[in-house]
């Protein structure tokens, strides 16, 4: 049975990925930061029929991590999903940036990726899948404006930086743990209708659900193999320019 651990797992595409790999029958290690909270996972495991366990993981907590991997101890993990992530904080400018705001979202969404990574190195080695993913975003290419038309999305230095960070680390794991067989994503999920993206919100532009994100990054990497790993793509598959 495959074994999938999914970070942020609680809500939004990580919900996602832990309802369809459980319908799946995968082994599904949900984490979040507040399980008492996690409702909607909780109820994965029943209208699914499979396996998923939940564990508790704030991702910018380094005692977290290691709390985390005192609890899986060896135990194998096929692949394992860097989805939790924040926008950042309201001022992200060319004209200011909020500071601590900018440090916090590098450590939510470039350093915790790498630490987590790190811990659960030999649980990945493991696995029978050895795949590291890390659910990026296009805010991240330094080469194409994905928020061309959006006065908000340009204003967003911090979490560009961020995905940027995150790509380069995860592209540096591909190249420096290839020798162990772990092959790694940095998939882009789309613009889902998510929290992140103000699915509420009237006017939200965001074009697709979460199931439909989640299906297109399962299918990439069930296909990801060497000759990919390390490589920048989209839910579809689509390259993407760094
Ligand atoms: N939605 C999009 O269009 C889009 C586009 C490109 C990339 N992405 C990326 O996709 C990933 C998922 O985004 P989403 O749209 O599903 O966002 P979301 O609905 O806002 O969910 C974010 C998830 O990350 C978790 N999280 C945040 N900080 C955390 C921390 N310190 N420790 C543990 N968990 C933490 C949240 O947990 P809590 O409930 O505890 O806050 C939540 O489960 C993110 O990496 C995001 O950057 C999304």
């Amino acid at each position: 049975m495959t074994t999938v651990l999914i970070t942020g797992a609680n809500r939004g595409i990580g919900l996602a990925l832990a309802r369809q790999y459980a319908a799946e029958r995968a082994d599904v290690i949900g984490c979040c930061r507040e399980p008492a909270r996690a409702k909607e996972l909780k109820e994965v495991a029943p209208t699914s029929g499979g396996h998923v366990q939940i564990m508790q993981l704030d991702v910018s907590d380094e005692a977290s991590i290691a709390s985390l991997k005192g609890a899986l101890s060896n135990q194998p993990i096929d692949i394992l999903i860097n989805n939790a992530g924040i926008v950042g904080p309201e001022t992200q400018s060319a004209d200011c940036i909020d500071v601590e705001g900018w440090i916090k979202t590098l450590r939510v969404n470039a350093l915790a990726p790498i630490l987590i990574g790190q811990a659960l190195r030999d649980n990945l080695r493991r696995g029978f899948g050895k795949k590291l993913v890390a659910i990026s975003s296009d805010a991240g290419s330094i080469s194409i404006d994905c928020y061309a038309g959006s006065p908000s999305g340009r204003n967003r230095y911090a979490y560009r930086a961020s995905k940027a960070a995150l790509n380069n680390g995860m592209r540096g794991l591909a190249r420096d743990w290839a020798d162990d067989g772990v092959l790694v994503a940095i998939l882009n999920p789309g613009f889902v209708r998510t929290d992140m993206t103000g699915r509420r919100a009237a006017g939200s532009s965001a074009s697709i659900s979460p199931e439909e994100s989640a299906r297109g990054i399962i299918r990439r990497i069930a296909e990801l193999a060497p000759n990919t790993s390390g490589a920048f793509q989209d839910y579809r598959g689509e390259p993407i320019p760094w």
